[in-house]
């Protein structure tokens, strides 16, 4: 039987070539402790110290600004409490966030820290004089997303930075939708903390990575035997991270990928030829990731569309039942309870193909009962 066209790369994506090759040796024969002083601890030591240069070299960092985590849920908790912990003051974050962001700072306030949620805008976009506004003198952290996972929107992370140094703060970005999506380094982005997770580049799952600037004193998540700097005891996941530093090595040669972009907005333009004003874009034209096309058809609903067409693997994007509960993405946009029940998200990778793609548009127009209203 045929597997269903795969456009949920931004749940997870299938491991980049050679990733796989990378981290079995890890797994097998070179299965050592990269703590042991003796022979067996050397190669995994060095994987993790290549995977290490590899990610840095990726977003423009140094290698000792680097932190591999057990994934970008971590690294998030590693930079929201490790920056604020055993502080008061005041946090600031924004209504898009990943709940691995929005959780760990709602738990903050349960600790002498007052919490600041900012509200977006219809496309999804913080706006500065937002955050201009919200910014005190005792505000310790903002963190806004670089890319939202639902929409794509891509926050202008550099202008919130500036806004955020200004008024003395760190700011933290969790990275995890644009890694290897979109180029870009960390010293143009300005932030000082930045979330990596592997298993949306082609890396593998379970292993991810929190960029710290040089001179920031965070404290630890895990202590322990020390490792990661300190900050993340625990004995190294050698091969996951190997195959982490892979892929961002094949990101950084790759570049992102063109086609994949072009693939994307085909898809939108079959899909809005066919059902005309019915297709409503949710999230913002052009300050969007590549691959990401969140839409809502108009009269259908994200959930019953995608399960009448079990020949494509999306997602809604959200917590849809029967229509009436709507992502808390979308619903922060102020997109009507319908538009956002009606939502889907389509997630291109690397391997997508034009076949793949006008076979999903016709798919959706069939199911979606074609130009029919
Ligand atoms: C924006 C964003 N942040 C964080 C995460 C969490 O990453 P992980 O699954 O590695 O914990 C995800 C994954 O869904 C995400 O999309």
């Amino acid at each position: 039987m045929e597997l269903p066209v795969y456009l949920d790369h931004n749940a997870t994506t299938p491991l980049a070539p050679g990733v796989l090759d990378t981290m079995v040796a890890y797994l097998g024969t070179q299965f050592g402790n990269p703590s042991s002083s003796h022979q067996y601890g050397q190669a995994p030591r060095q994987a993790v110290a290549t995977a290490r240069t590899q990610l840095a070299h990726l977003l423009g960092a140094r290698p000792q600004e680097i932190v591999f985590t057990g994934c970008g849920s971590e690294a998030n908790t590693l930079a929201i409490n490790g920056t604020t912990a055993g502080r008061t003051g005041h946090v600031i974050t924004q209504a898009t966030e990943h709940p691995a962001v929005l959780e760990t700072c709602r738990a903050l306030t349960r600790h002498d820290l007052r919490l600041t949620v900012l509200p977006v805008d219809e496309y999804g976009l913080v706006r500065a004089a937002d955050l201009a506004a919200a910014l005190t003198p005792d505000t310790i952290l903002v963190t806004v997303m670089h890319a939202n996972n639902e929409t794509g929107t891509i926050q202008p992370i550099a202008e919130l930075a500036a806004l955020t140094h200004r008024a003395g703060a760190l700011l933290h970005t969790d990275a995890a939708q644009s890694v290897g999506k979109i180029p870009f380094v960390v010293d143009e982005l300005g932030a000082d903390l930045l979330t990596v997770a592997g298993h949306k580049f082609g890396g593998p799952k379970g292993v991810g990575a929190l960029y710290i600037r040089d001179g920031l004193t965070v404290q630890p998540l895990i202590r322990g035997g020390g490792q990661e700097h300190g900050l993340r005891s625990g004995t190294e996941n050698v091969a996951g991270i190997a195959g982490l530093g892979a892929a961002a090595q094949q990101a950084t040669t790759t570049g992102g990928h063109t086609h994949v972009t072009e693939l994307r907005d085909q898809l939108h333009r079959l899909l809005m030829t066919a059902l005309g004003d019915r297709v409503a874009l949710n999230g913002h034209l052009e300050q969007r990731l590549p691959n990401t096309l969140n839409i809502s058809i108009e009269g259908t609903v994200g959930a019953q569309l995608l399960a009448q067409v079990p020949q494509l693997a999306a997602s809604t994007g959200s917590a849809c039942h029967d229509g009436s509960i709507s992502s808390p993405v979308l619903a922060a946009m102020g997109l009507d309870v319908q538009r956002a029940a009606g939502a889907i998200r389509l997630s291109l990778g690397a391997s997508t193909t034009e076949t793949d793609i006008r076979h999903v548009a016709d798919l959706l127009t069939d199911a979606a009962g074609g130009g029919r209203r």
